[in-house]
């Protein structure tokens, strides 16, 4: 086992050899931006599971990303990347927080085009959305939970990766093409499963590939990074979010988690098919 470079809530990332690092998850749930945590015997496995089958089909369709290889059951290899500190979601429905800053929307209303929202990775400021103003290249950094002209918290003059790399505005825009790409991408795949994708969160990092710096696809994309509906239908959610709803967790809460983490992961390996 390599030196861990960082331990997270949910995965540990440790040096590997060529750049690149190991992956691990950890049988974790995690909510509240950290304060609520669950251990969940197995999720680590199905976690990595759905993980690597998201990222060969995205690999499939040239999407750049992180990824390499899986390693094993519970790990794999990617791309060692400067992260940047911004969760990128995608919504195809009007769910979630999306209707705390839009109290207009009616929840469960499809987008005639996905809406793409940027969120500031900061547990601490409760990851505030964040919006760009293109004429003055500066950041406005936002309460998540209310409409936007009653949540202004600061304005941000630069965004920057821990090397000290400025996301400007051409990066921003390669990764909502990528985002949006990705999205389709998984919408599709979904659907062939009769399943509905109401949204979904992705982050991106810099890596050194080829001779060169770029932009690609990294962290994970698992059953904790987006919403899915069985059948369209709310009651059948799959992902995270029956977490989220659980005051306390019974034993039967716990089985009903488990079944829904094992059934993404097995439902995933046929977008390789
Ligand atoms: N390929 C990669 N190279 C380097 N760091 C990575 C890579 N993929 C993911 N990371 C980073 O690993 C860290 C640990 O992941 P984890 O998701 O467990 O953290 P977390 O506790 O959720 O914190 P965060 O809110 O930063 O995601 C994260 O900061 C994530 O951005
Ligand atoms: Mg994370």
């Amino acid at each position: 086992m390599g030196r861990i470079i960082v331990e997270g809530k949910t995965k540990i990332i440790e040096e590997d050899v060529g750049g690149k690092v190991r992956v691990v998850s950890k049988p974790v749930l995690s909510k509240g931006d950290g304060k609520v945590r669950l251990t969940l015997e197995g999720k680590d496995r199905w976690a990595n599971r759905t993980t690597c089958n998201v990222f060969k089909l995205l690999a499939k369709q040239n999407i750049p990303s992180a990824f390499w290889e899986q390693i094993d059951e519970v790990s794999f290899s990617a791309y060692e990347a400067d992260m940047v500190p911004i969760e990128v979601v995608v919504r195809f429905i009007a769910f979630g927080s999306r209707l705390k800053r839009h109290p207009e929307e009616k929840e469960g209303t499809f987008y005639e085009w996905p809406v793409v929202e940027f969120f500031y990775k900061d547990d601490e400021e409760g990851d505030p959305f964040l919006i760009f103003d293109l004429i003055s290249r500066k950041w406005l950094m936002l309460d998540a939970k209310k409409p936007p002209k009653e949540g202004f918290i600061r304005e941000m003059p630069q965004i920057k990766t821990k090397k000290g790399r400025i996301i400007d505005h051409e990066t921003i825009i390669e990764m909502v093409d990528i985002a949006e790409k990705v999205s389709f991408i998984l919408r599709d795949e979904w659907e062939k499963l009769k399943v509905l994708l109401v949204d979904l969160k992705m982050e991106f990092g810099f890596i050194f590939k080829h001779g060169k710096i770029i932009l690609v696809l990294a962290d994970v994309l698992d059953n904790d990074s987006w919403r899915i509906w069985l059948m369209g239908d709310k009651i059948q959610m799959k992902d995270k979010e029956v977490f989220r709803l659980l005051k306390e967790v019974t034993p039967e809460d716990r089985n009903k988690l488990k079944e829904n983490y094992q059934w993404v992961a097995e439902a995933t390996e046929k977008f390789l098919a």
